[in-house]
């Protein structure tokens, strides 16, 4: 079976793609520096699937450190590139940082794909390359607004350096997927999201202040152009996301693809708002969150949904979990967390 080098892979997106990989039989290496993730993440996989992926704690900034590590693992056939760091305000604080690690990683891998005669490359970009679209649902046609943050302009540099670097390299391919918003838990709770600090985004800091790790929820804004006042997103799935990367590489060794770049939405196709995922995720747990209506952030948009029929059509992908069941697994998985605490 195809070997595919996961970078990232003890994050987030990453851990649930090897075990959706694993599952159909790929062999797996991941690469993680551990920057934003513990090692603690392939007894999570194992436990799941009932294989430990290979692991290299490497730097992908590390070029020499790179290189070894093909040869170590010749034959690699695909690269899922999720390494990269993703929290946007402190992109803007340390906007180097995130230049450094995101964009010099991704050099690194495309400089060292024909080295080592790997083909195929998958890349995790995101919705915000969008800014606020003129159009909603949002299609892959829409253009691409001035970044709001280093964080999202590391996406639209990278998906810029993977068109010109494949346009200049026909014999390599590469898939552009552009994340909505992720949430949830894989349904064995052997995995899930590790925020570090407090979290920025949405689902942890629901599922923390309804463990009562935080005090109450902010909410940004409540005088949106939207049916209640607050902002509305697409949220995804985690584990439908990961799935998703299975087909993108499929797709690529089985010679499928339609384009030396192909890129696609993966969300829902449903938009949702603050106040909609707060009620819901109150009701299904049976929990309540204590929250607050403050001030709008800076630099939020204030609705953004995908159209998925692209990836729906090409892909035969679909986004199949439903927000309930979704926020079902965040609250177990922050529940499992809460008991790790306990029993150390
Ligand atoms: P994550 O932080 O959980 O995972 C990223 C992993 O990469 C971490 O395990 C981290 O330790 C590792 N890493 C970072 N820099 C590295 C480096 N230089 N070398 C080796 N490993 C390194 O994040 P995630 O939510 O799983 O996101 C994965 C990818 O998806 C990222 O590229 C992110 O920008 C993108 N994305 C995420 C979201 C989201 O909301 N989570 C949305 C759109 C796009
Ligand atoms: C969702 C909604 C907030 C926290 C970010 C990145 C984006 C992408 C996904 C990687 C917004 C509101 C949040 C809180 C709140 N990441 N909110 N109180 O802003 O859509 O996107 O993560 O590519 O690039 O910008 O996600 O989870 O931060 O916020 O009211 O404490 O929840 O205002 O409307 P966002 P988010």
């Amino acid at each position: 079976m195809a070997k595919i080098l996961v970078t990232g892979g003890t994050g987030y997106i990453g851990s649930h793609t090897v075990v959706e990989l694993q599952k159909v039989g790929f062999d797996v290496v991941i690469v993680d520096n551990l920057s934003n993730s513990s090692i603690d993440v392939l007894n999570g996989i194992e436990k799941i699937t009932g294989i430990r992926p290979a692991f290299e704690n490497i730097d992908c900034v590390d070029y020499v450190s790179m290189d070894r590590m093909f040869e170590k693992y010749k034959g690699i056939d695909a690269i899922i590139h999720f390494a990269a760091s993703k929290a946007v305000g402190e992109s803007v604080e340390k906007p180097l940082l995130y230049y450094r690690n995101n964009l010099v990683s991704l050099i690194n891998l495309l400089q060292l794909m024909p080295i080592h005669k790997v083909k195929n490359f998958v890349f995790s970009s995101s919705c915000t390359v969008y800014g606020q679209p003129d159009v909603l649902p949002v299609t892959e046609s829409a253009p691409i607004k001035p970044a709001l943050s280093p964080y999202g302009n590391t996406k639209q540099i990278s998906e810029e350096i993977i068109r010109d670097t494949i346009h200049a390299n026909p014999c390599y391919q590469s898939t552009i997927l552009r994340y909505f918003n992720p949430i949830g838990a894989h349904p064995s709770a052997e995995i899930g999201e590790l925020p570090s600090g407090v979290p920025n985004n949405l689902l942890p800091f629901v599922t923390q202040t309804a463990r009562g790790l935080r005090k109450q929820l902010l909410i940004f804004g409540d005088d949106y152009n939207t049916p209640d006042g607050s902002c509305v997103r697409d949220y995804i799935n985690v584990v439908d996301l990961a799935k998703a990367h299975v087909i993108a590489v499929q797709r690529m060794l089985n010679k499928r693809a339609k384009a030396h770049v192909e890129t696609f939405n993966l969300g829902t196709g449903r938009g949702l708002s603050v106040l909609e995922i707060i009620k819901t995720f109150e009701k299904v747990n049976g929990v309540s969150i204590p929250y607050k209506i403050v001030d709008r952030r800076e630099g939020d948009i204030e609705k953004v949904w995908a159209d998925p029929s692209y990836a729906n059509n090409e892909l035969g992908w679909t986004a199949t979990e439903t927000v309930e069941d979704t926020l079902r697994s965040a609250w177990v998985w922050e529940q499992k967390l809460a008991n790790r605490v306990k029993a150390e």
